[in-house]
């Protein structure tokens, strides 16, 4: 087994693995890629924001990130994604092993099938992460003593502003647990390509309004620690499957 770790928000690095960066060509533009160094040699990691963090959510290269791992020979994918809390069950710093999207992005390269040579095929999106995956994650953070909640509606909106509070009403009467910006097509397009995909969405605030009157705020206190059990737990989880 191959895998990656594609790092979103607060992962632009793995701490304590020794990474070398690759230029990975594909059809959709040039990727950079790390590989892991000694023990970790089959794990590669791709920061989903670029090195600096500095392509916005609504211009990151999909189609080449997820093409990239896929002619590395990647076949088992997990990645972070930095969210806010609409359900009350979910606080701010909650771990949540997404099991729905709802995509609410616009203008988005999202398939790698635009007929043509690239050929076109209808592919199943009932279930978008891989729910093996999904299960081997959460079964790790209870070995690790992470708690992780086991399932949640992901809403992916196309930023880069944050949401209203009318936008976030909408979601959660929709059924949306969390929301973020960099979801979507990123999971499609691993499922395109046949990956075993799954996520980790880590909250770093209320989302818009939940709090009645106030602004967002995004907390600080315990993140360092949360970043580190996401990896921790990725990488356990990478190394059994
Ligand atoms: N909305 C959208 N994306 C986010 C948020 C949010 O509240 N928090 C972190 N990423």
């Amino acid at each position: 087994m191959r895998a990656a770790i594609i790092g979103g928000t607060g992962f632009d690095t793995i701490e304590g693995i020794h990474l070398e960066p690759e230029i990975i060509h594909t059809a959709y533009g040039d990727v950079k890629v790390y590989r892991g160094g000694g023990e970790w040699e089959d794990i590669f990691f791709l920061p989903r924001h670029g090195i600096s963090h500095s392509t916005p959510p609504h211009r990151i290269n999909y189609r080449a990130n997820i093409k990239a791992l896929h002619q590395l020979g990647v076949t088992h994918v997990l990645a972070t994604l930095a969210v806010g809390s609409i359900s009350a069950h979910l606080p701010p710093g909650s771990l949540v092993a997404v099991d729905q999207f709802l995509d609410f992005t616009q203008n988005r390269e999202g398939t790698f099938f635009n007929g043509g040579q690239e050929g076109f095929a209808h592919t199943l999106m009932s279930y978008p992460y891989c729910p093996a995956l999904r299960q081997r994650m959460i079964e790790i953070g209870a070995k690790l003593g992470v708690s992780i909640v086991p399932k949640g509606t992901y809403v992916c909106t196309n930023g880069p502003r944050l949401e209203t509070a009318a936008e976030i009403r909408m979601f959660s009467i929709l059924g949306g647990d969390v929301v973020g910006m960099t979801g979507v097509p990123e999971a499609p397009l691993a499922r395109e390509l046949g990956l075993h995909y799954a996520a980790l969405a880590y909250s770093i605030n209320w989302a818009a309004g939940i709090e009645a009157g106030k602004e967002i705020t995004f907390i600080e206190e315990g993140l360092e620690a949360l970043k580190k059990s996401v990896l921790t737990v990725f990488l356990q989880t990478l190394r059994s499957s």
